[in-house]
């Protein structure tokens, strides 16, 4: 019998070196399977090489759960029954963590539902700069600030990738709304594009080694960003050597030769040509398909620059599907529920505790009346492309009649009433709001305790894509209703689902607020928990909460800075976003970026430093004593802050550039040591086109918020 031939290809040996199998597989594929590789054969993948065995590239949304399946030409459902998934608390949430280790379980864990979901790309996780509080997207990323951002985006990558799952961050970059997302062009200042707008990327590429990126359907500059020299060619691939795959927003491809040339790899989308209408299902209308094929006929464009984009598809295939290596993966286990409850957990952030109200001594309440629709309402639907189809998701009530029950009896009211959760169309409810709230008013005069769920939802023009807020108070007239329930019950405890910072005029009418974000699957269960101080809270808010709308600086000049005049945008605001601008402006917010309480006390000793003088290249060793003063077991965020006291250009008062999670018993203390890396310290100098650290007096500011601030340390930087 003929010895069957044992040689295996090159590129399909796991045992040679990535970029030998890339290089080999490439040599053996035509331009017309290469140019295939460059985009989408269906809704949610683009093509392999199937004559030699190289896999399809599956992709599926979204960055806090995997969302089921989706038909293979059109955004309807495909109907399987085996893909409803753990949902995950959306990315404010983990922000609100301030815990770089529960981010790198949370990126495992949904890493280990994409792969068994056999897909190559997860579409996230999202690192928009919260900008301001009317974006409808501000859910899906994390916070304001970019050293908070980077700090907790880079965890979550490597946990997924460690699945043999590419992380795809996105929307790079600038995708700050989502009104005009499609075309609005933004402008901003080198300093605030590379200080503010661009770190979370840069860390996800240069420290999370993401293996893709999609670029956002917006334009920067003149260009849109799915295929932005500037952006693409200079700054990812050049400056950050990055060498993976860039992937368009579905329908972000708009123009044949910039999409051949200026960095995009593969152009996903609806319909024939790029665009999100079509009248046929072909994907060989699409800009980097028979167009971009013509092009490389004809000697228009390069083959080096089809062959750099077949590299970077191929890499993303062989670190993934054809890696044999990789693990199986894992779907809706306990381990992935337990996940999805730390975060949430550890993510709620107590805003306001008056009289120790909390946690709740269910002794002392026989009767309680929870209220809201929020306090039943799926959140895990909605919302847009993160939207999921959860395996189970515990409502605020169920995790309140599951805590409280047997203690006391739990009665209901709806209270106020939003429309269906639909994406593109606002559905008013048809229930009568007078009714629905004299109901709740004439129950909350009975109760012992109101525990109202509130704050936004995932309807259109509330936390949802496609649109942005069109207020900053909460919708559905809830302001009316708290006021009422206040006037009629002194113990009205305000529990706020949502992902964006929201007005609170009746904030002195109720003793206890908790933000408590979209916590997933197991919403009801970590509320319930904080609420009976099972768990003492520990989240820190990662965006600002001001009074008023015009607090926020995007938001406190004219429309041409938001939301722009419908062509372009101008970030007027420039690097003072968030804290930065309430610091510049002598704002007091609401709450402040950091903040949050606790239902322990703690104690910050004298904090000291390894020297008075340093170099640029030095790391500054900030010690300092931790005890938790009070009366159960908790844990602070330690954060610093630096401020240049001298500088030749405008500086921000504060700026984040530290922070540490610790966990203590009653009365214990720690030894808190930090590492402050100088180098961090720099301003982008425009002139120079470089990260400048200028000599001179700094500040470092430590303290529990960015308003609570312990101690100042001064140093000098040689
Ligand atoms: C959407 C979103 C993007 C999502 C993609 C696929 O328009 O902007 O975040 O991953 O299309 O659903």
């Amino acid at each position: 019998m003929l010895q069957a031939q044992n040689t295996v290809p090159v590129y399909l040996d796991p045992s040679k070196p990535l970029e030998v199998r890339v290089e080999n597989a490439l040599s053996l594929m035509t331009m017309e399977e290469k140019v295939a590789l460059c985009h989408a054969q269906s809704k949610f993948s683009s093509k392999g090489v199937q004559r030699l065995g190289i896999t399809e590239v599956w992709m599926s949304d979204g960055p806090h759960g995997v969302r089921e399946e989706i038909q293979w030409d059109n955004w309807g459902n495909a109907k399987f029954t085996n893909d409803s998934c753990t949902a995950f608390p959306a990315l404010t949430c983990l922000a609100a963590t301030f815990n770089p280790e529960l981010s790198l379980n949370y990126g495992k864990a949904i890493g280990e539902e994409a792969r068994y979901r056999k897909k190559e790309v997860l579409l996230g996780p999202g690192v928009n700069i919260y900008r301001t509080p009317l974006n409808g997207r501000n859910f899906e990323y994390l916070g304001e600030d970019p050293y908070l951002s980077s700090k907790m985006v880079v965890p979550y990558i490597h946990g997924v990738q460690q699945n043999g799952v590419a992380a795809c961050v996105k929307h790079f970059a600038l995708n700050n709304q989502e009104q005009w997302r499609g075309n609005i062009d933004v402008e901003l200042s080198d300093r605030a594009l590379y200080e503010i707008y661009l770190p979370a990327f840069k860390a996800a590429v240069t420290e999370g080694k993401a293996w893709a990126i999609m670029g956002s359907y917006n334009k920067f500059r003149g260009q849109h960003c799915c295929h932005n020299d500037l952006l693409l060619n200079k700054i990812l691939k050049t400056d950050w050597k990055f060498d993976g795959a860039v992937i368009t927003d579905w329908g972000g491809a708009h123009n044949d030769k910039e999409a051949a040339l200026n960095g995009l790899d593969i152009e996903m989308g609806t319909g024939t040509d790029g665009l999100t209408t079509s009248s046929q299902s072909s994907y060989d209308f699409y800009h980097l398909a028979n167009p971009f094929l013509k092009a490389l006929k004809n000697g228009e464009v390069s083959t080096d620059v089809l062959n750099d984009k077949a590299r970077r598809v191929l890499r993303l295939i062989f670190r993934t599907n054809m890696n044999p290596a990789r693990p199986w993966g894992s779907f809706v286990t306990p381990e992935h529920s337990k996940v999805a409850n730390q975060v949430a957990k550890e993510g709620i952030v107590l805003l306001k505790n008056d009289q120790q109200i909390l946690p709740l001594d269910v002794k002392a309440y026989k009767k309680i009346l929870v209220v809201g629709e929020n306090a039943t309402r799926k959140m895990t639907l909605g919302g847009g492309s993160s939207e999921l189809k959860a395996k189970y998701e515990i409502s605020p009530l169920q995790g309140v009649k599951n805590t409280f029950g047997q203690q006391s009896e739990i009665k209901y009211a709806m209270g106020y009433a939003s429309g269906g959760s639909a994406y593109g169309r606002e559905l008013p409810s048809k229930l009568n709001a007078d009714s629905l709230r004299n109901q709740a008013i004439r129950m909350a005069k009975e109760a012992d305790l109101v525990l109202y769920f509130g704050g936004l939802n995932k309807n259109y023009l509330q936390d949802c894509e496609g649109g942005d807020r069109t207020q900053y108070d909460l919708p559905f007239d809830q302001n009316k209703l708290l006021a009422e329930l206040a006037k009629v019950n002194k113990k009205v405890v305000v529990v706020l689902i949502s992902g964006n910072a929201v007005a609170m005029p009746w904030i002195n009418q109720v003793p206890a607020i908790l933000q408590a974000w979209y916590p997933g699957s197991e919403s009801g269960n970590a509320i319930a928990s904080v609420l009976s101080g099972e768990t003492n809270p520990s989240g820190k808010l990662p965006f600002s909460f001001g009074v008023k709308l015009n607090d926020y600086g995007a938001n406190s000049f004219d429309k041409l800075c938001f939301p722009g005049d419908g062509t372009r945008e101008v970030y007027k605001e420039d690097i003072l976003v968030g804290y930065r601008w309430f610091d510049a402006k002598n704002i007091a917010p609401l709450f402040p970026f950091g903040y949050g309480l606790s239902y322990t006390t703690f104690q910050f000793g004298k904090a000291t430093v390894d020297k008075t003088k340093y170099t640029k290249n030095d790391v500054v060793k900030l010690s300092f004593t931790l005890t938790n003063t009070g009366t159960t077991t908790g844990a602070e965020v330690a954060q610093v802050y630096i401020q240049d006291k001298v500088s030749s250009v405008m500086r921000p008062v504060k700026e984040l550039k530290g922070f540490s999670k610790i966990k203590l018993g009653v009365g214990e203390s720690r030894v808190v040591n930090m590492e402050l890396p100088v180098s961090e310290w720099a301003f982008y100098d425009e002139a120079g086109k470089q990260w400048k650290v200028e000599p001179g007096q700094f500040i470092i500011h430590l303290g529990s918020s960015s308003r609570d601030i312990k101690q100042q340390i001064p140093v000098t930087i040689e």
